[in-house]
């Protein structure tokens, strides 16, 4: 969605762009001339290997566009951009989940078409918990609960209840295992829609072991404090999960205020910091849908910050 992402950040010479999921840098490298001459990009992945290999990349052509690459999680993006020593951020791009290199490394354990280890974590560096240590220590009322909620899984109750029977002859280790005990407790029936039948699970363990919604809050409450008077922000989801915390995001800096409706004053003091945003989120064209599936389910949302604080312009 280059076009609709470019046309909502609308970069000028000399901005400062951070994009918060550099992943394979398809995006800033793209977006690398809107902001020169002088501008500065901040590319950040919480993935070493891809902030590397991107690193390379935008090094061998960034001109004299400043690049300034970091690793970490952008739930830590206070802590990040005070690194950067920069006062503010004139736009920032989220394309939220996991890359198309993480996807199609097998060791890395993401893909339920491919027999790995079962690890996911986007950082494996930080020696959080893989997949298969949470399969393997969750009880059966939690696993079904990160199975309904982030995957919106039917079946949640009956994968976790087979998780937890077949545990206890020997602990879950790879992909394969666990895509072939989801088909298993899935009734056949059930499995002729929409699919892999593992596709759920998967992505419920991965925004599990990646505390991905939780990221995504803070990141994009972070965003909006750094962001320049309009400045612009955009958020690419890929499922609704994602898609509902951007869009509740945006509602309320628009809205400002979060007293209950009934309150006579305003006590919370709240103004709002978002001047316009997208109501209604872009989707990609049938064309790019048919040539790269992987953004079959894409939203993009935009928002704009006002201008003035507006609690200046009310005074
Ligand atoms: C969909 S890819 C981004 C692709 C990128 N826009 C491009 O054009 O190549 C998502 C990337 O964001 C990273 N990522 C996901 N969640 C993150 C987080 N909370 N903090 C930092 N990086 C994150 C992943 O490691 C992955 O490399």
């Amino acid at each position: 969605m280059l076009h609709e992402v470019r046309a909502a950040l609308a970069l000028g010479p000399g901005e400062v762009f951070c994009d918060c999921t550099l992943g394979g840098a398809g995006h800033s490298l793209a977006l690398l001339h809107d902001i020169q001459p002088d501008g500065r990009l901040i590319g950040i992945d919480r993935d070493q290997q891809a902030l590397d290999i991107a690193s390379q990349r935008i090094t061998a052509t960034a001109g004299d566009v400043q690049f300034i690459g970091l690793h970490g999680n952008f739930a830590d993006l206070d802590e990040l951009l005070l690194e950067t020593r920069l006062p503010g951020v004139d736009a920032f791009l989220f394309d939220f989940g996991v890359s198309s290199p993480q996807l199609d490394i097998p060791q890395r354990g993401f893909s339920y078409a491919q027999e790995a280890p079962l690890d996911m974590r986007m950082d494996p560096g930080q020696h959080t918990k893989t997949a298969a240590e949470l399969l393997n220590s969750l009880n059966e009322t939690e696993l079904a609960w990160i199975l309904r909620t982030y995957g919106e899984e039917k079946w949640a109750a009956r994968i976790a209840a087979f998780v937890v029977k077949a545990r206890q002859l020997h602990p879950l280790q790879t992909t394969g295992e666990l895509a072939e005990l989801v088909r298993a407790a899935i009734p056949a029936s059930a499995r002729r829609e929409g699919g892999n039948p593992a596709k759920r699970t998967f992505q419920a363990l991965r925004i599990a072991v990646n505390g991905e919604l939780e990221a995504i809050e803070s990141g994009l409450e972070a965003a909006l404090r750094w962001l320049n008077p309009a400045g612009r922000i955009v958020a690419i989801s890929y499922h609704s999960l994602e898609d509902r915390i951007v869009k509740e995001h945006f509602a309320r800096g628009a809205k400002g205020c979060v007293c209950p409706p009934q309150a006579p004053l305003c006590v919370c003091g709240q103004v709002p910091i978002i001047a316009r945003y997208a109501h209604k989120p872009l989707v990609p064209t049938s064309a790019e849908k048919q040539d790269n599936p992987r953004s079959r389910s894409a939203k993009l949302r935009w928002a704009v910050k006002y201008q003035r604080n507006v609690a200046e312009d009310n005074s």
